[in-house]
C-alpha cells in the first residue's frame, strides 16, 4: 500500500504506524486500539451510515467507523437521535460493514434499546453483531450503564462507552450544553470514565467537555479516550461525517472543522445538470447509444 504525503500510515521516520500502517489484510480490532494507546498513537474515527461513504473512509485509512445514532438527524431526517430504532441501526450498520474491509465498525445502541436492563442491552447488542456483522457496540452513560457494559463484555462483545454530553438525553439536558463544568460535574465525569473502564469498555467517547478535564481523564485512563468537542489531548477524535464534509445545512457545533464543502459541490452539480437538461445539452452524443 502506498502512503501518500498525507497518509497516517507511516511515522515521520518511515516506520508503519500501529493502526494505519500495521493492519493491511484484516479488520482493525480493539487490541490494535489498546496497542495504539500504549504507543501514544492518535487515531481518527468518523461516522458512516451507508456502504459507499463508509468505503471512501475505509480506503482513506480511517481505522474506526461509527454507525452513530446521529443517523437520526444526519441521515434519516429526524430532529434528534431519540426516534432511531434497532431495526434502523441494524440496516445501516450492515450496509457499512458490507462497504468496508479494514475498519473496525462500531454501532450505536439507540435510545430505549439498553436502558431497561443489562439483559435488554445484551439482546440488542447481539443483534448488531449477528445481523449486521459489526465488531463492537457503543452505548451512552457512565456509572448508570456500567452493569450493562459488564454483561456485554462478559458475553464477548466489545463496548465503546460515551460520557459527557450524551445526545440521547437531549430532553433531560434541555439541549446540548457543555458537560463537566464546575468541581462536582468534573468529579462525576471522572467517576463515569473510571466506571466504564472498570466495567470493561475498550474506549470511551468524551463529548462536549472542557479540554483540560478531557486531558485529565485521558491521562488517568488506560483505555483510549475519543474526543468530540473535548480538546486536542484525547487519544482519538471523532466527527460526524456530514459535519466534517460540509453536508450539514445551517450551523454546526463550535467543535466541528469542515474539511470539505460537499453541500455546495452537490448543489452546484445538481443545478448544472438541471440547466443542461433544460437547455437540451444533456445527454450529449458521448452519453448516447447509437
Ligand atoms: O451518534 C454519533 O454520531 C455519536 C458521535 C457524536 C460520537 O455518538
Amino acid at each position: 500500500m502506498n502512503a501518500s504525503p498525507l497518509s497516517p500510515a507511516q511515522t515521520q521516520d518511515g516506520t508503519p504506524t500501529v493502526l494505519y500502517g500495521g493492519v493491511t489484510n484484516r479488520r482493525v480490532t480493539v487490541r490494535d486500539l489498546a496497542k495504539a494507546k500504549q504507543h501514544g498513537e492518535r487515531w481518527a474515527m468518523l461516522t458512516a451510515y451507508d456502504a459507499l461513504t463508509a468505503g471512501v473512509f475505509d480506503e482513506a485509512d480511517i481505522p474506526v467507523l461509527l454507525v452513530g445514532d446521529s443517523a437520526g438527524n444526519c441521515h434519516l431526517g429526524y430532529e434528534t437521535t431519540v426516534p432511531v430504532t434497532m431495526d434502523q441501526m441494524v440496516m445501516l450498520s450492515a450496509a457499512v460493514v458490507r462497504g468496508t474491509k479494514r475498519a473496525l465498525i462500531v454501532a450505536d445502541l439507540p435510545f430505549g434499546s439498553y436502558q431497561e436492563s443489562p439483559a435488554q442491552a445484551l439482546h440488542n447488542a447481539a443483534r448488531l453483531l449477528k445481523e449486521a456483522g459489526v465488531g463492537a457496540v457503543k452505548l451512552e452513560g457512565g456509572e448508570r450503564s456500567a452493569r450493562a457494559i459488564e454483561l456485554l463484555v462478559e458475553a464477548g462483545i466489545p463496548v465503546m462507552a460515551h460520557i459527557g454530553l450524551t445526545p440521547q438525553s437531549v430532553h433531560a439536558f434541555g439541549g446540548y450544553p457543555v458537560q463537566g463544568r464546575g468541581d462536582e460535574a468534573a468529579h462525576q465525569l471522572l467517576r463515569d470514565a473510571k466506571a466504564v473502564q472498570q466495567a470493561g469498555a475498550f474506549a470511551v467517547v468524551l463529548e462536549a467537555v472542557p479540554a483540560e478535564l478531557a486531558a485529565q481523564v485521558t491521562e488517568q485512563l488506560a483505555i483510549p479516550t475519543v474526543g468530540i468537542g473535548a480538546g486536542v489531548n484525547c487519544d482519538a477524535q471523532v466527527l460526524v461525517w456530514t459535519d466534517f464534509a460540509g453536508m450539514t445545512a445551517g450551523r454546526v457545533p463550535k467543535f466541528v472543522k469542515q474539511y470539505a464543502n460537499l453541500r455546495a459541490v452537490l448543489g452546484d452539480a445538481a443545478r448544472e445538470f438541471a440547466a443542461e437538461v433544460g437547455a437540451g445539452t444533456f445527454p450529449a452524443p458521448e452519453h448516447t447509444f447509437k
